[in-house]
């Protein structure tokens, strides 16, 4: 890039503020570009956005979209009219945009068209499922950003598979993990398992917001027969995402949905907390899949498919599906203690925003 570049950071969605905020700061340690934040507001709650800026140390944004809520298209099309406008205002040299919400698409769209260079972290993984709106999101900002930045070597193969150019490839790490590492002393220190009422090792952590999952009135009561099962071994804590909590009552799920121990979305802090003295968590996240690798927690996740494949080959996570019959099967092996042992994946080591600073401190443009 050229002398002093301008590189504009783009957060839109909860699992975008803790991949981005480690990457600010290894910049701003690396000293060599200027940065702004904007914020998409495609989450907007305080517990769904703010409390992350609060408890990431995260600068606030300085320009904020507040794009909200809507139909896929909707939120897109907001998100692409916004951003434009933001990269036509501060030219920026460079954009990073992070993970597979719509907020990264509609970003990476304006910049292939404005011929701003776009970097994507997280990129590369793939589900092969395009019933999930994530899949198309993943597929189309790689095939638009110059800089790709991967996880683990799954994410290589499959670009390289899809023809891309391999030096638009960067193998960096897992940048969320930088984050985790980072915070774990102080999450384990929010005092978040005494407000809850559970003990260290003696609960399970549940969370669940894919519509696959949570729009289907006969898949979401499966998931919630099994999860009140096993709540009659050990209490279930249930962070309930504002989709889900709309369904319980839409699908008449409230009165069982209540026997478990259910709360509001959870900060970072409080989150990672209650996930890293868990027994068992069980989730259809993403990212959980890759905090729970990272942390040795066993990870039961309830889809068919993932596209973080690396935490079954390597790490903690068994995927399930949503058959109540195969989860409780999965839940009593790992309480029992006869649970999958994994390891940690190579550069999910707390480094990988360092290296993401280096690639992007020296990248020119081809
Ligand atoms: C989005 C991402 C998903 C990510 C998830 C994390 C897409 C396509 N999906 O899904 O990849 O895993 O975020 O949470 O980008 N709502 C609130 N308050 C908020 C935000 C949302 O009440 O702050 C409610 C609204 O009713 C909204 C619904 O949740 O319609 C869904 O929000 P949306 O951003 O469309 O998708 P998520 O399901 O959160």
């Amino acid at each position: 890039m050229r002398g002093r570049p301008k590189i504009i950071h783009v957060v839109g969605a909860r699992p975008n503020f803790m991949k981005i905020a480690p990457v600010m700061r290894a910049i701003g340690r690396a000293g060599f570009a200027d940065q702004r934040l904007v914020h998409t507001g495609q989450h907007y709650d305080v517990a769904m956005s703010d409390v992350f800026f609060a408890d990431l140390g995260m600068p606030a944004p300085d320009v904020h979209l507040g794009v909200g809520s809507g139909s896929h298209a909707e939120q897109t099309a907001r998100v692409l009219v916004g951003f434009e406008k933001v990269c036509l205002e501060e030219r920026p040299d460079l954009v990073v945009v992070a993970g597979d919400v719509n907020s990264t698409l509609a970003c990476a769209l304006d910049c292939a068209k404005l011929r701003v260079p776009c970097a994507h972290v997280e990129a590369g993984l793939r589900s092969f499922d395009l019933d999930m709106p994530e899949e198309v999101n993943r597929i189309v900002t790689d095939r638009l950003c110059e800089l790709l930045l991967t996880p683990s070597p799954d994410g290589d193969e499959n670009l390289r598979r899809e023809g891309t150019d391999p030096a638009r490839i960067f193998r960096v790490g897992n940048v969320m993990i930088d984050t985790l590492l980072e915070l774990l002393p102080k999450a384990r220190a929010t005092g978040a398992l005494s407000r809850l009422g559970v003990e260290p090792g003696g609960y399970a952590v549940v969370t669940l917001h894919r519509p696959s999952n949570v729009d289907n009135p006969a898949v979401l009561g499966g998931l919630l027969d099994a999860l009140c099962a096993i709540q009659r071994q050990l209490p279930v804590v249930f962070p309930v995402h504002p989709r889900t909590r709309r369904r319980f009552g839409e699908f008449g799920l409230g009165a069982q949905s209540s026997t478990l121990r259910l709360c509001d979305p959870l900060g970072y802090l409080d989150f990672l907390g209650l996930t890293s003295q868990a027994r068992l968590v069980l989730t259809d996240s993403g990212g959980l899949q890759e905090e729970t690798t990272a942390l040795g927690i066993p990870c039961l996740t309830l889809r068919e498919n993932t596209e973080r494949p690396i935490t079954v080959d390597e790490g903690t996570n068994v995927l399930v599906g949503v058959d109540p019959a195969r989860i409780l099967v999965a839940a009593r092996r790992v309480l029992s203690g006869s649970g999958k042992v994994g390891r940690v994946p190579a550069l999910w080591d707390g480094k990988a925003s360092q290296r993401i600073a280096e690639v992007l401190r020296d990248w020119r443009r081809p």
